[in-house]
């Protein structure tokens, strides 16, 4: 069973404010794009094992793939049934794009389905918001608000029709220290609405929602990462309809109605030892590549 966990950008993310259990109350827009991990899953006699295949000397222990698995298996209560699982990492890690959540909120998604747990959605919601604040999301996909950590959803649809040109810089940035630099501050001002963003969102129109994007971590982080200001501002000059920073960083994104546009904007941005991405805004967070059972398979 092989399957494709896509990435996400955020459209707005806004800080309300710190939480008694230390996390931070949060209001976002979540969006899923067409950059992927892709991961296959082998059904083995007993025990879970993770290969990861990432050019990057990625570690297997900690890894959020095998703590969704032992998740699931605690929640059914039946760890007989085990699997081999095969990671191919293409989305950057440290990036703000989700990564490691949409691998975990993928495992959820195959193992529910070659283990046959019957679980619903809302089950693998629920065990996914355990894992990470933002693995919810990556269940169902598409465009949602995020509330809370990040974990209550209201689903927007499945988004504008659009590309994104992402441009990670080459250092990472860790969520748990973007959330302590703004706790270093409080004169945040009044929080930033989202509802002209869920609207434009819900209309499905690409200008507006370049027009409202907003994320409070600029505020955050451009202090100490100028780079990320100047990505953003050459993403907008280089025409598109909006660029904002997604997640804590450290990737940034710019928004062009079509892939000609975007994939033009990728090869003429000239911007050093940056990686550049331009890819879909797409309408799914998991999507399964092969439908032959696995066990069946002649290749
Ligand atoms: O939930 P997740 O493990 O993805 O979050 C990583 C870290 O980011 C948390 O340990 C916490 O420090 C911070 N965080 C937060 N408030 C949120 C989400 C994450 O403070 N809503």
């Amino acid at each position: 069973m092989k399957i494709l966990a896509f990435a996400k950008v955020n459209f707005i993310l806004e800080i309300l404010g710190p939480r008694p259990d230390g996390y931070h109350e949060l209001v976002t827009v979540f969006q899923n794009v067409g950059l992927a991990d892709e991961i296959e899953f082998e059904p083995a006699e007993r025990g879970i094992s993770l290969e990861i295949n990432s050019g990057k000397g990625l570690e297997v222990k900690g890894n959020l793939i095998l703590r969704a698995a032992r998740k699931l298996q605690k929640h059914t209560g039946d760890d007989k049934q085990g699997v081999s699982i095969r990671l191919t990492k293409k989305i950057p890690v440290g990036a703000g794009l989700g990564g490691g959540s949409a691998d975990a909120a993928a495992t959820l998604v195959a193992l529910n389905r070659l283990w046959q747990r019957g679980l619903s959605d809302e089950d693998l919601q629920q065990i996914g918001s355990e894992i990470g604040s933002d693995v919810a999301f990556f269940i169902r996909g598409g465009a949602a608000l995020g509330e809370g950590r990040g974990e209550r959803l209201t689903p927007l649809g499945e988004g504008p029709v659009g590309h994104a040109v992402i441009v990670r810089p080459p250092f990472s940035i860790s969520t748990a220290d973007a959330f302590k630099a703004y706790r270093r501050r409080s004169d945040w001002g009044p929080p930033r609405d989202p509802a002209r963003m869920v609207e434009a969102v819900g209309k499905k129109n690409l200008n507006l929602v370049g027009g409202e994007l907003f994320n409070r971590f600029e505020n955050v982080l451009y202090g100490e990462y100028p780079v990320l200001a100047a990505i953003r501002h050459t993403l907008a000059a280089a025409g598109c309809c909006g660029a904002v920073l997604s997640g804590s960083g450290s990737c940034a994104y710019g928004l062009v109605e079509k892939k000609e546009e975007a994939e033009a904007i990728a090869r003429k941005l000239n911007l050093r030892e940056c990686e550049v991405f331009a890819v879909p805004l797409v309408s799914e967070g998991v999507r399964f590549q092969d439908v032959t059972p696995t066990l069946n398979r002649t290749t």
